[in-house]
């Protein structure tokens, strides 16, 4: 089925924005039209009484399917936002004076970082500079979170991976996010600054981009769910490694986890509560030797978020099946895993021989995250964060929410 074409939102302009900000408790969120920025903002509306400015790239078509539900709320308002620029990113955080940022932005796809890892490492890591440095002059006080990533961890040395794991990426992806982890340290010791980096495995959700293996999973499910009911044939879904584990947890479940880990003197008993008193645009920068100091920061820390349970890609591909009532078999020949295949099962318990998945060896990687599980112990404990949503259901909402679309 054909994507439904979205009319682009209204961007307001900074000098607009600046007054939807005053006196407003402000929180920036980047990366709003994906999944997690997305996620973000609809929670943020509906457990707090702040103004949200969602950041959004400039394109020429429009990508704002994902906050198109957002576009009558009064307290939520685009602007365009781009890592790459540093003098739009002082703009905004100049004139805006968030309280919190939360940079959800980046270029995220492991696979496209080989093809574009200069642009990559722009994206992910070299805007940190140009985000802490802006929030360091112009609000001390605001909070930041950057994305960090499972990814971080690569070529695992243990498992569960916790929070003392070291850093072993295997792309340039992760590369850009490890150094983006050791930015963030440098500027909150270095400071003062509430900034940190949380350690999300993979989260998946109804919003995922299709580019992804969880989506691209249940979009072909539906499709091929949708051929057989009608008799149509079809084409298999073709995937890469099956064999690679993930620790998949429900993106939803996932923002609250940041939301907390930014608010950590309201969750944690080890930290005391501060009470930081917000300027907001009375502030300039001359202002804050007077009344700022390092000591204002709490005992922040970072966490691992994750589900604490992993499963194979080819799990996934089974369990999205059977949500949509198909099944299949594997079928391999001369030990190739490149020539695995996963064929049509019939209900009298033969099969025509039609392929349901294939494995397309385009879709491997020149180097494999193969094991990823993380141990949420501590974000369980400390933050009082639980995953709700299970494995199973997470596979169910997405693939139901494809076969109704
Ligand atoms: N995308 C994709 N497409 N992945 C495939 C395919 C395919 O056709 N076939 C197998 N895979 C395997 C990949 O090799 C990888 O091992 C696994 O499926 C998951 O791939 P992705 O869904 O692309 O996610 P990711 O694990 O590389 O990265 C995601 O999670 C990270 C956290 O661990 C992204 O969201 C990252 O931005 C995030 O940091």
């Amino acid at each position: 089925m054909e994507k439904e074409s979205y009319e682009f939102m209204k961007i307001l302009s900074i000098d607009d924005a600046k007054k939807f900000a005053k006196e407003k408790v402000v929180v920036i969120i980047t990366g709003v039209t994906g999944q997690d920025g997305s996620f973000m903002a609809d929670y943020l509306l509906q457990n707090t009484d702040y103004e949200i400015f969602g950041g959004a790239r400039r394109l020429s078509v429009s990508n704002h399917e994902n906050v198109s539900h957002l576009e009558n709320n009064p307290r939520f308002h685009l602007i365009n936002f781009d890592l790459t620029d540093a003098h739009s990113i002082s703009q905004i955080i100049s004139q805006l004076k968030p309280s919190y940022f939360i940079n959800f932005a980046a270029q995220s796809f492991v696979k496209s970082s080989w093809d574009f890892p200069a642009q990559t490492w722009e994206t992910n890591t070299t805007s940190m500079i140009h985000i802490l440095e802006s929030i360091r002059l112009h609000c001390p006080y605001c909070r930041f979170y950057n994305a960090g990533s499972s990814e971080e961890f690569g070529n695992v040395a243990y498992t569960p991976q916790d929070e003392s794991h070291p850093m072993r990426p295997r792309s340039p992806y992760g590369a850009s996010k490890a150094a983006a982890r050791q930015l963030v340290k440098v500027y909150r010791e270095s400071y003062g600054l509430y900034a940190i980096q949380g350690w999300l495995f993979n989260h998946e959700g109804t919003r995922r981009g299709e580019e992804f293996v969880t989506r691209k999973i249940t979009k072909a499910v539906a499709r091929i769910k949708h051929n057989i009911d009608t008799g149509v044939p079809f084409e298999p879904l073709e995937l890469g490694n099956l064999d690679a584990r993930r620790d998949w947890s429900d993106a939803e479940d996932c923002v609250q986890a940041v939301w907390k880990m930014l608010n950590q003197d309201q969750y944690s008993t080890r930290v005391p509560d501060i009470n930081i008193k917000y300027p907001f645009d009375t502030f300039t920068t001359d202002d804050y030797p007077n009344w700022w100091t390092k000591d204002l920061i709490p005992n922040i820390t970072e966490y691992v978020v994750s589900s604490g349970e992993c499963h194979t890609v080819r799990e996934f591909v089974e369990e999205a099946f059977k949500v949509a009532e198909i099944q299949g078999q594997w079928y391999i020949t001369d030990d190739d895993p490149t020539s695995e295949r996963y064929v049509y099962w019939k209900p009298d318990g033969t099969t025509d021989g039609i392929s349901l998945v294939k494995v397309n060896p385009a879709f491997y990687r020149p180097a494999e995250v193969d094991h990823l599980l993380g141990d949420n112990t501590k974000i369980v404990g400390e933050l009082k964060w639980q995953p709700k949503v299970t494995f199973k259901e997470l596979v169910k909402k997405m693939v139901e929410t494809d076969l109704k679309a």
